[in-house]
Protein backbone atom coordinates (compact mmCIF):
# COMPACT_ATOMS: atom_id res chain seq x y z
CA UNK A 1 0.00 0.00 0.00
CA UNK A 2 2.70 2.72 1.02
CA UNK A 3 4.83 1.76 -2.12
CA UNK A 4 1.23 2.68 -4.31
CA UNK A 5 1.14 5.97 -2.66
CA UNK A 6 5.13 6.44 -2.98
CA UNK A 7 4.44 5.96 -6.37
CA UNK A 8 1.35 7.82 -7.18
CA UNK A 9 3.13 10.72 -4.99
CA UNK A 10 5.57 10.56 -8.03
CA UNK A 11 3.54 10.57 -10.93
CA UNK A 12 0.80 13.47 -10.72
CA UNK A 13 3.97 15.14 -10.73
CA UNK A 14 3.31 16.91 -6.84
CA UNK A 15 6.47 15.55 -5.72
CA UNK A 16 8.78 17.41 -8.64
CA UNK A 17 7.33 21.20 -9.19
CA UNK A 18 5.11 23.66 -8.29
CA UNK A 19 1.78 21.70 -10.21
CA UNK A 20 -0.84 25.16 -10.27
CA UNK A 21 -1.44 24.30 -13.74
CA UNK A 22 0.28 26.90 -15.46
CA UNK A 23 4.18 26.76 -16.75
CA UNK A 24 4.20 23.31 -17.86
CA UNK A 25 6.46 24.70 -21.00
CA UNK A 26 8.72 28.09 -20.29
CA UNK A 27 6.51 31.33 -20.58
CA UNK A 28 6.10 33.03 -23.64
CA UNK A 29 5.18 36.73 -23.75
CA UNK A 30 6.03 40.30 -24.02
CA UNK A 31 7.63 42.82 -20.88
CA UNK A 32 7.11 46.44 -20.44
CA UNK A 33 9.97 47.10 -18.56
CA UNK A 34 13.17 46.72 -20.75
CA UNK A 35 12.12 49.20 -23.05
CA UNK A 36 10.04 51.28 -20.78
CA UNK A 37 10.73 51.09 -17.46
CA UNK A 38 8.30 53.03 -14.91
CA UNK A 39 6.63 54.99 -18.40
CA UNK A 40 3.79 52.17 -18.64
CA UNK A 41 0.41 53.32 -19.78
CA UNK A 42 -3.51 51.99 -20.51
CA UNK A 43 -2.87 53.22 -23.97
CA UNK A 44 0.75 51.25 -24.43
CA UNK A 45 -0.50 48.13 -23.26
CA UNK A 46 -3.38 47.83 -25.21
CA UNK A 47 -1.38 49.21 -28.51
CA UNK A 48 1.08 46.24 -27.18
CA UNK A 49 -2.05 44.05 -26.81
CA UNK A 50 -3.01 44.83 -30.83
CA UNK A 51 0.60 44.32 -32.08
CA UNK A 52 1.11 40.97 -30.52
CA UNK A 53 -1.65 39.70 -32.30
CA UNK A 54 -1.22 41.83 -35.90
CA UNK A 55 2.65 41.25 -35.91
CA UNK A 56 2.03 37.74 -35.51
CA UNK A 57 3.79 37.12 -32.36
CA UNK A 58 0.57 36.11 -30.34
CA UNK A 59 0.65 33.01 -32.68
CA UNK A 60 3.94 32.34 -32.75
CA UNK A 61 3.18 31.25 -28.98
CA UNK A 62 3.98 34.65 -27.21
CA UNK A 63 0.94 34.75 -25.27
CA UNK A 64 1.53 36.48 -21.57
CA UNK A 65 1.60 40.31 -21.91
CA UNK A 66 3.05 41.48 -18.34
CA UNK A 67 3.00 44.83 -17.04
CA UNK A 68 5.91 45.57 -14.65
CA UNK A 69 6.35 48.08 -12.17
CA UNK A 70 5.04 51.12 -11.81
CA UNK A 71 1.20 50.43 -12.62
CA UNK A 72 0.27 50.99 -8.70
CA UNK A 73 -1.58 53.92 -7.05
CA UNK A 74 -1.21 52.57 -3.66
CA UNK A 75 -4.30 51.16 -1.66
CA UNK A 76 -7.94 52.19 -0.96
CA UNK A 77 -9.78 52.50 1.82
CA UNK A 78 -10.03 48.61 2.37
CA UNK A 79 -6.47 47.94 1.46
CA UNK A 80 -6.81 47.02 -1.28
CA UNK A 81 -4.28 47.74 -4.32
CA UNK A 82 -5.70 50.24 -7.05
CA UNK A 83 -3.86 50.68 -10.12
CA UNK A 84 -2.37 54.96 -10.75
CA UNK A 85 -5.64 56.88 -11.81
CA UNK A 86 -4.03 58.58 -14.18
CA UNK A 87 -1.91 56.12 -16.23
CA UNK A 88 -4.43 53.49 -16.41
CA UNK A 89 -8.11 55.23 -16.02
CA UNK A 90 -10.23 52.04 -16.83
CA UNK A 91 -8.36 50.65 -13.81
CA UNK A 92 -7.04 46.61 -13.82
CA UNK A 93 -9.99 44.63 -14.07
CA UNK A 94 -11.01 46.45 -17.37
CA UNK A 95 -7.38 46.24 -18.99
CA UNK A 96 -7.28 42.24 -18.09
CA UNK A 97 -10.63 41.88 -20.15
CA UNK A 98 -9.07 43.77 -22.89
CA UNK A 99 -5.97 41.92 -23.33
CA UNK A 100 -8.27 38.91 -23.04
CA UNK A 101 -10.39 40.04 -25.71
CA UNK A 102 -7.12 39.69 -28.11
CA UNK A 103 -6.52 35.75 -26.89
CA UNK A 104 -3.74 36.93 -24.68
CA UNK A 105 -3.46 36.57 -21.07
CA UNK A 106 -2.67 39.09 -18.86
CA UNK A 107 0.26 39.52 -16.32
CA UNK A 108 1.22 41.80 -13.80
CA UNK A 109 3.96 42.52 -11.45
CA UNK A 110 4.42 42.62 -7.77
CA UNK A 111 6.86 42.64 -4.78
CA UNK A 112 6.79 41.10 -1.71
CA UNK A 113 8.20 44.15 0.24
CA UNK A 114 6.31 47.16 1.53
CA UNK A 115 7.63 48.56 -1.94
CA UNK A 116 8.28 47.80 -5.12
CA UNK A 117 11.80 47.46 -6.47
CA UNK A 118 11.14 51.03 -8.86
CA UNK A 119 10.85 52.93 -5.54
CA UNK A 120 13.87 51.28 -4.26
CA UNK A 121 16.08 52.14 -7.04
CA UNK A 122 14.39 54.25 -9.77
CA UNK A 123 12.24 56.75 -7.35
CA UNK A 124 8.49 55.89 -8.11
CA UNK A 125 7.16 57.47 -5.44
CA UNK A 126 6.47 54.88 -2.53
CA UNK A 127 3.09 55.78 -1.82
CA UNK A 128 2.09 54.34 -5.18
CA UNK A 129 4.47 51.86 -5.67
CA UNK A 130 3.19 49.76 -2.30
CA UNK A 131 3.66 46.28 -1.97
CA UNK A 132 2.07 43.04 -1.08
CA UNK A 133 3.97 42.98 2.88
CA UNK A 134 1.20 41.60 4.99
CA UNK A 135 -1.42 41.63 2.30
CA UNK A 136 -0.68 38.30 0.27
CA UNK A 137 -4.18 37.01 0.24
CA UNK A 138 -5.91 40.18 -0.25
CA UNK A 139 -3.82 40.98 -3.32
CA UNK A 140 -3.25 37.28 -4.65
CA UNK A 141 -7.64 37.48 -4.41
CA UNK A 142 -7.97 40.74 -5.73
CA UNK A 143 -4.96 39.70 -8.89
CA UNK A 144 -7.88 36.85 -9.30
CA UNK A 145 -10.97 39.42 -9.88
CA UNK A 146 -8.75 41.13 -12.33
CA UNK A 147 -8.25 38.14 -14.29
CA UNK A 148 -4.63 38.06 -13.76
CA UNK A 149 -2.58 34.72 -15.36
CA UNK A 150 0.68 35.61 -14.08
CA UNK A 151 2.42 37.20 -11.63
CA UNK A 152 6.12 38.06 -11.53
CA UNK A 153 7.20 38.63 -7.63
CA UNK A 154 10.20 40.47 -6.96
CA UNK A 155 11.98 40.87 -4.36
CA UNK A 156 14.97 43.59 -4.11
CA UNK A 157 15.03 43.17 -0.32
CA UNK A 158 13.01 41.46 1.78
CA UNK A 159 12.13 37.60 3.24
CA UNK A 160 12.78 34.52 0.94
CA UNK A 161 9.88 32.95 2.92
CA UNK A 162 7.29 35.33 1.84
CA UNK A 163 7.85 33.70 -1.69
CA UNK A 164 6.27 30.85 -0.50
CA UNK A 165 3.40 32.80 1.32
CA UNK A 166 2.31 34.42 -1.73
CA UNK A 167 2.66 31.02 -3.73
CA UNK A 168 -0.40 29.78 -1.16
CA UNK A 169 -1.98 32.95 -1.17
CA UNK A 170 -2.47 32.26 -5.09
CA UNK A 171 -3.45 28.79 -4.50
CA UNK A 172 -6.03 29.81 -1.96
CA UNK A 173 -7.30 32.55 -4.77
CA UNK A 174 -8.58 29.59 -6.66
CA UNK A 175 -7.31 31.13 -10.03
CA UNK A 176 -4.16 29.52 -12.37
CA UNK A 177 -1.63 32.20 -11.99
CA UNK A 178 1.33 31.77 -13.57
CA UNK A 179 4.46 32.59 -10.44
CA UNK A 180 7.02 34.21 -11.97
CA UNK A 181 9.55 34.86 -8.79
CA UNK A 182 12.84 37.28 -9.01
CA UNK A 183 14.30 35.65 -5.31
CA UNK A 184 17.53 37.84 -5.19
CA UNK A 185 19.75 39.72 -7.22
CA UNK A 186 22.16 36.77 -8.99
CA UNK A 187 22.57 35.38 -5.44
CA UNK A 188 19.64 32.38 -5.50
CA UNK A 189 19.81 30.88 -1.68
CA UNK A 190 18.20 27.70 -1.20
CA UNK A 191 18.01 26.86 -5.01
CA UNK A 192 16.51 23.15 -4.62
CA UNK A 193 13.43 24.80 -3.27
CA UNK A 194 12.85 26.78 -6.14
CA UNK A 195 10.77 24.10 -7.98
CA UNK A 196 8.14 23.77 -5.36
CA UNK A 197 7.93 27.45 -5.32
CA UNK A 198 7.67 28.91 -8.65
CA UNK A 199 6.98 28.14 -12.52
CA UNK A 200 9.85 30.56 -13.28
CA UNK A 201 12.94 32.19 -10.74
CA UNK A 202 15.37 34.32 -11.74
CA UNK A 203 18.92 33.10 -11.56
CA UNK A 204 20.95 36.35 -12.50
CA UNK A 205 21.13 39.76 -11.67
CA UNK A 206 19.00 42.09 -14.08
CA UNK A 207 20.21 41.95 -18.26
CA UNK A 208 20.77 45.25 -20.35
CA UNK A 209 21.16 44.72 -24.07
CA UNK A 210 24.93 44.41 -24.40
CA UNK A 211 27.16 41.10 -24.99
CA UNK A 212 28.66 41.02 -21.68
CA UNK A 213 25.20 40.94 -19.89
CA UNK A 214 23.76 38.11 -22.01
CA UNK A 215 27.09 35.97 -21.43
CA UNK A 216 26.94 36.33 -17.80
CA UNK A 217 23.24 35.12 -17.73
CA UNK A 218 24.42 32.00 -20.29
CA UNK A 219 26.84 31.70 -17.06
CA UNK A 220 24.64 32.42 -14.27
CA UNK A 221 21.87 30.50 -15.19
CA UNK A 222 23.72 27.33 -16.31
CA UNK A 223 24.54 26.66 -12.80
CA UNK A 224 21.11 25.62 -12.03
CA UNK A 225 20.40 22.89 -15.18
CA UNK A 226 19.24 20.77 -13.16
CA UNK A 227 16.43 22.57 -11.73
CA UNK A 228 14.79 22.21 -14.82
CA UNK A 229 11.33 20.69 -15.76
CA UNK A 230 7.89 20.96 -16.81
CA UNK A 231 6.16 23.23 -14.23
CA UNK A 232 9.50 24.96 -13.47
CA UNK A 233 12.18 26.38 -15.48
CA UNK A 234 14.86 28.86 -14.63
CA UNK A 235 14.59 32.17 -16.06
CA UNK A 236 17.56 33.93 -17.41
CA UNK A 237 15.81 37.65 -17.87
CA UNK A 238 13.37 39.15 -20.25
CA UNK A 239 14.79 39.54 -23.83
CA UNK A 240 16.60 42.56 -25.15
CA UNK A 241 16.33 41.00 -29.02
CA UNK A 242 15.68 44.15 -30.97
CA UNK A 243 17.52 46.48 -28.34
CA UNK A 244 20.38 48.05 -29.77
CA UNK A 245 23.14 44.86 -30.23
CA UNK A 246 24.29 43.60 -33.01
CA UNK A 247 22.28 40.92 -35.36
CA UNK A 248 24.54 38.45 -34.76
CA UNK A 249 24.19 38.95 -30.71
CA UNK A 250 20.11 38.60 -30.72
CA UNK A 251 20.47 35.60 -32.86
CA UNK A 252 23.00 34.07 -30.20
CA UNK A 253 20.71 35.28 -27.51
CA UNK A 254 17.70 33.91 -28.94
CA UNK A 255 19.14 30.24 -29.96
CA UNK A 256 21.41 30.36 -25.77
CA UNK A 257 17.60 31.36 -23.83
CA UNK A 258 15.75 28.98 -26.28
CA UNK A 259 18.10 25.77 -25.58
CA UNK A 260 18.71 26.86 -21.94
CA UNK A 261 14.84 26.37 -21.67
CA UNK A 262 14.37 29.75 -20.48
CA UNK A 263 10.79 31.78 -20.40
CA UNK A 264 10.98 34.21 -23.71
CA UNK A 265 9.72 37.79 -22.67
CA UNK A 266 10.42 39.73 -25.64
CA UNK A 267 11.00 43.39 -24.61
CA UNK A 268 11.15 45.42 -27.18
CA UNK A 269 8.90 48.44 -28.97
CA UNK A 270 7.19 45.44 -30.74
CA UNK A 271 5.14 48.22 -32.57
CA UNK A 272 8.11 49.90 -34.49
CA UNK A 273 10.45 46.39 -35.15
CA UNK A 274 12.46 45.45 -37.50
CA UNK A 275 11.95 42.32 -40.01
CA UNK A 276 15.22 41.05 -38.68
CA UNK A 277 13.93 41.43 -35.27
CA UNK A 278 11.18 39.83 -36.29
CA UNK A 279 12.41 36.74 -37.79
CA UNK A 280 14.95 36.02 -35.13
CA UNK A 281 11.91 36.84 -32.41
CA UNK A 282 9.61 34.22 -34.21
CA UNK A 283 11.73 31.77 -35.59
CA UNK A 284 9.22 29.38 -34.74
CA UNK A 285 12.14 25.77 -34.82
CA UNK A 286 14.02 27.83 -32.18
CA UNK A 287 10.75 28.60 -29.92
CA UNK A 288 10.02 24.73 -30.58
CA UNK A 289 13.46 23.86 -28.81
CA UNK A 290 12.43 26.02 -26.12
CA UNK A 291 8.92 24.47 -25.28
CA UNK A 292 9.87 21.65 -26.06
CA UNK A 293 7.72 19.18 -23.49
CA UNK A 294 11.28 17.08 -21.73
CA UNK A 295 11.32 20.72 -20.10
CA UNK A 296 15.12 19.68 -20.18
CA UNK A 297 17.85 22.56 -20.10
CA UNK A 298 21.08 22.66 -22.27
CA UNK A 299 24.06 21.57 -20.49
CA UNK A 300 27.46 23.17 -21.69
CA UNK A 301 28.96 19.73 -23.74
CA UNK A 302 31.95 21.27 -24.42
CA UNK A 303 34.62 24.18 -24.57
CA UNK A 304 36.65 23.47 -28.01
CA UNK A 305 38.60 27.04 -27.02
CA UNK A 306 38.58 29.68 -24.48
CA UNK A 307 35.84 31.47 -26.81
CA UNK A 308 33.58 28.83 -28.46
CA UNK A 309 30.69 26.36 -26.25
CA UNK A 310 29.17 23.56 -27.67
CA UNK A 311 25.11 23.63 -25.65
CA UNK A 312 23.42 20.44 -25.70
CA UNK A 313 19.86 18.94 -24.84
CA UNK A 314 17.90 16.26 -25.65
CA UNK A 315 14.34 16.72 -27.17
CA UNK A 316 11.29 14.67 -26.84
CA UNK A 317 11.23 12.71 -29.64
CA UNK A 318 13.49 9.44 -30.37
CA UNK A 319 17.35 10.36 -30.27
CA UNK A 320 16.67 14.05 -31.03
CA UNK A 321 18.94 16.88 -29.79
CA UNK A 322 19.15 20.58 -29.94
CA UNK A 323 22.48 21.84 -29.96
CA UNK A 324 23.81 25.25 -29.85
CA UNK A 325 27.58 26.52 -31.59
CA UNK A 326 28.14 29.68 -29.36
CA UNK A 327 31.32 32.09 -30.31
CA UNK A 328 32.00 34.45 -27.39
CA UNK A 329 34.90 35.69 -28.67
CA UNK A 330 35.63 38.83 -31.43
CA UNK A 331 36.54 36.92 -34.53
CA UNK A 332 34.84 34.03 -36.83
CA UNK A 333 35.96 30.91 -35.68
CA UNK A 334 35.06 26.84 -36.86
CA UNK A 335 33.50 25.36 -34.41
CA UNK A 336 33.88 21.06 -34.82
CA UNK A 337 31.18 19.18 -33.12
CA UNK A 338 31.85 15.74 -32.87
CA UNK A 339 29.40 13.54 -31.92
CA UNK A 340 30.14 11.77 -28.55
CA UNK A 341 29.04 11.25 -25.27
CA UNK A 342 29.85 14.80 -24.41
CA UNK A 343 27.00 16.12 -27.12
CA UNK A 344 24.84 12.89 -25.93
CA UNK A 345 24.82 10.31 -28.71
CA UNK A 346 26.70 8.86 -31.43
CA UNK A 347 26.77 9.32 -35.34
CA UNK A 348 25.36 9.06 -37.97
CA UNK A 349 22.86 12.04 -37.28
CA UNK A 350 20.77 13.93 -39.30
CA UNK A 351 21.34 17.69 -39.09
CA UNK A 352 19.39 20.51 -39.20
CA UNK A 353 19.80 24.23 -39.32
CA UNK A 354 16.92 25.94 -37.26
CA UNK A 355 18.43 29.66 -38.55
CA UNK A 356 18.05 28.54 -42.12
CA UNK A 357 15.06 25.96 -41.53
CA UNK A 358 17.16 23.84 -43.74
CA UNK A 359 18.09 19.90 -44.15
CA UNK A 360 21.70 19.73 -44.13
CA UNK A 361 22.15 16.08 -44.41
CA UNK A 362 23.27 13.09 -42.38
CA UNK A 363 26.90 13.55 -41.08
CA UNK A 364 28.62 10.58 -40.00
CA UNK A 365 30.96 11.77 -36.90
CA UNK A 366 29.98 15.49 -35.97
CA UNK A 367 29.78 18.82 -37.86
CA UNK A 368 31.40 21.51 -37.75
CA UNK A 369 30.30 25.15 -38.81
CA UNK A 370 32.04 28.73 -38.80
CA UNK A 371 30.56 30.89 -36.59
CA UNK A 372 30.43 34.45 -36.62
CA UNK A 373 32.09 37.04 -33.78
CA UNK A 374 28.64 36.66 -30.98
CA UNK A 375 27.04 34.57 -32.81
CA UNK A 376 25.36 31.22 -32.46
CA UNK A 377 24.48 28.65 -35.31
CA UNK A 378 21.40 26.48 -34.04
CA UNK A 379 21.26 22.99 -35.01
CA UNK A 380 18.66 19.96 -34.43
CA UNK A 381 19.98 16.39 -34.36
CA UNK A 382 18.38 12.96 -35.00
CA UNK A 383 21.03 9.86 -34.54
CA UNK A 384 20.51 7.94 -37.81
CA UNK A 385 19.71 4.24 -36.84
CA UNK A 386 19.85 1.39 -39.00
CA UNK A 387 22.09 0.13 -41.93
CA UNK A 388 23.47 3.75 -42.34
CA UNK A 389 24.33 3.88 -38.86
CA UNK A 390 26.23 0.15 -39.20
CA UNK A 391 28.22 1.57 -42.30
CA UNK A 392 29.00 4.83 -40.44
CA UNK A 393 30.13 2.82 -37.53
CA UNK A 394 33.67 1.66 -39.17
CA UNK A 395 34.24 5.71 -40.35
CA UNK A 396 37.30 7.06 -37.90
CA UNK A 397 35.56 9.08 -35.43
CA UNK A 398 37.88 12.36 -33.80
CA UNK A 399 38.79 12.58 -30.56
CA UNK A 400 37.83 15.67 -28.17
CA UNK A 401 39.04 16.74 -24.95
CA UNK A 402 36.99 16.63 -21.70
CA UNK A 403 34.84 19.36 -20.83
CA UNK A 404 36.34 22.50 -19.27
CA UNK A 405 34.88 24.68 -16.74
CA UNK A 406 32.75 27.67 -17.52
CA UNK A 407 33.89 31.08 -17.97
CA UNK A 408 33.67 33.48 -14.88
CA UNK A 409 31.44 35.78 -15.07
CA UNK A 410 32.34 39.32 -17.35
CA UNK A 411 31.65 42.22 -14.97
CA UNK A 412 29.22 45.13 -16.70
CA UNK A 413 31.69 47.67 -18.00
C1 LIG B 1 13.96 44.63 -10.72
C2 LIG B 1 13.73 43.48 -11.70
C3 LIG B 1 13.42 44.05 -13.07
C4 LIG B 1 12.23 44.97 -13.02
C5 LIG B 1 12.45 46.05 -11.97
C6 LIG B 1 11.21 46.87 -11.73
O1 LIG B 1 15.12 45.34 -11.05
O2 LIG B 1 14.84 42.63 -11.74
O3 LIG B 1 13.18 42.99 -13.98
O4 LIG B 1 11.07 44.23 -12.70
O5 LIG B 1 12.85 45.49 -10.71
O6 LIG B 1 11.40 47.82 -10.73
Amino acid sequence: MLFVLVLLFFANGTALALDNGRGHTPAMGWNAWNTFGCSVSEKLIKDIARTMVSSGLRDAGYKYLVLDDCWMGGRDEHGNLIANRTRFPSGMKALGAFIHSKGLLFGIYESPNTVTCAVIWSGYPAKLGTGSADHNQQDAKTFASWGVDYLKYDHCRGDYDSFARMRDALRAAGRPILYSINPEFGQVARSRELPFLANSARVGDDIFPKWQAVTRLIDEGSAYAMLSKPGYFNDLDMLEVGNGMSQAEDRAHFAMWAVLASPLLAGNDIRSMSPQTKAILENRELIAVDQDPLGVQATLADEPSSTTQIWSRPLAGKRTYAIVLLNRGDRAVTIDVPWNWHVGFQGPARVRDLWTHKDLGVFDTGYSAVVQPHDAAAIKVTVVTGRRAHAAATAPHRLVRAPKTLHPAVPPA
